[in-house]
């Protein structure tokens, strides 16, 4: 059975770029496989400073998790920071990282870009993700195509330590990415981001939604003339939205021209409102029960440390310290 991997930050509100690109994969391959999905809190300090909004934010991913339907009778899910083991291996990790690899790492590169300080934690943010996946045995990996190259980074970094100490030690894992929503559009046109301001998020209230998605950019083309399909933010989230018929004929309909942006707009919120409605009622049973939800972390840690024990013990051996 494959061990199945992912992790997301608990930086900010869920949107539709974090559902489509890795959410919705994640807990579609629950069925496949072996799965472990976690909150990486430990990488939100990286941009996360304030204590109270770090558990708040632990506690909205969990919930978001839930309410996506990862399932705990089938999926092990835990906090990062409950697994302890996986901040040693990544400083063994770090060991046989080269430096100039994570000078030049796309994420490091647009964070500092941003204005975000050059830490040594954002910095060496891939060899602490290459540990969660390593401390696993992970064989997938689903994330969304921004993560491709930390993925590549962890293989490498796998292979290394292979060859280092002449040994299959680490598994080598592959990243799956569902290639149709690898880069879910922001409102903006540019990949939808927490951190762009340019998300639309799944659990947000209606009239913030709804406000949001009235604002995204359009041209200037009248109502009656046809709309430009190419590149369109409105026809690409719909897509994601829609069935199959109503995406269809919002296309046809660009085409022809004689229905308005704003109408398309509406069509769009009412679809995206309608789409994450049983998630919506989900995450409130969820959140009506928070020592359930403690207890589902609970186990999951449990189960993790399990494993990352095991791991570590073979890591430790091979290196010499036992
Ligand atoms: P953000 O860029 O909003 O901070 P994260 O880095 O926390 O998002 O990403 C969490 C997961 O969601 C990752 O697997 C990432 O690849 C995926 N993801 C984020 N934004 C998008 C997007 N616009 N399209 C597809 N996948 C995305
Ligand atoms: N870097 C990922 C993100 O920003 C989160 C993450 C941390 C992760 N560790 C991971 C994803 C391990 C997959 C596997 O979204």
């Amino acid at each position: 059975m494959k061990r199945i991997l992912s992790g997301i930050q608990p930086s900010g509100a869920l949107h539709l770029g974090n559902y489509f690109g890795m959410m919705r994969p994640a807990v579609a391959l629950q069925a496949e496989g072996d799965a472990f999905y976690f909150i990486a809190d430990l990488h939100a300090l990286t941009t996360v400073h304030d204590p109270a909004a770090l558990r708040g934010h632990v506690r909205d991913t969990a919930l978001d998790f839930l309410a996506c339907g990862l399932d705990p009778a089938r999926s092990c899910f835990f906090r990062q920071s409950d697994v302890p083991e996986v901040t040693e291996l990544a400083w063994i990790l770090s060991t046989a990282m080269p430096m100039s690899r994570l000078e030049l790492a796309h994420s490091f590169k647009d964070k500092t870009a941003r204005g975000l300080e050059a830490s040594h934690g954002l910095l060496s943010y891939p060899v602490l993700m290459a540990a969660d996946i390593l401390l696993y045995d992970s064989d997938l990996v689903p994330v969304g195509r921004d993560q491709k190259q930390h993925l590549e980074i962890t293989r490498d970094l796998a292979q290394r330590f292979n060859d280092r100490y002449g040994a299959p030690v680490l598994r080598l894992p592959e990243a799956l990415i569902a290639e149709s929503t690898a880069v879910v559009p922001g409102l903006d046109g540019q990949k939808m981001s927490k951190s762009y301001g340019n998300a639309l998020e799944l659990f947000a209230e209606e009239k913030a939604l709804r406000k949001k998605v009235m604002g995204i950019v359009t041209d200037s083309t009248p109502v009656e003339s046809p709309k430009p399909t190419e590149g369109s933010i409105l026809l690409a989230l719909h897509r994601l939205v829609a069935s199959p018929e109503d995406a269809a004929r919002m296309e046809d309909e660009h085409r022809a021209g004689g229905v308005g942006y704003g109408d398309f707009k509406k069509r769009l919120f009412a679809a995206t409102w309608e789409y994450f409605a049983p998630m919506r009622a989900k995450r409130a049973e969820w959140a009506a029960d928070p020592a359930a939800v403690d207890e589902v972390l609970r186990a999951g840690a449990a189960k993790a440390r399990g494993v990352a024990t095991e791991v570590l013990a073979r890591v430790r051996q091979a290196c010499g310290l036992r």
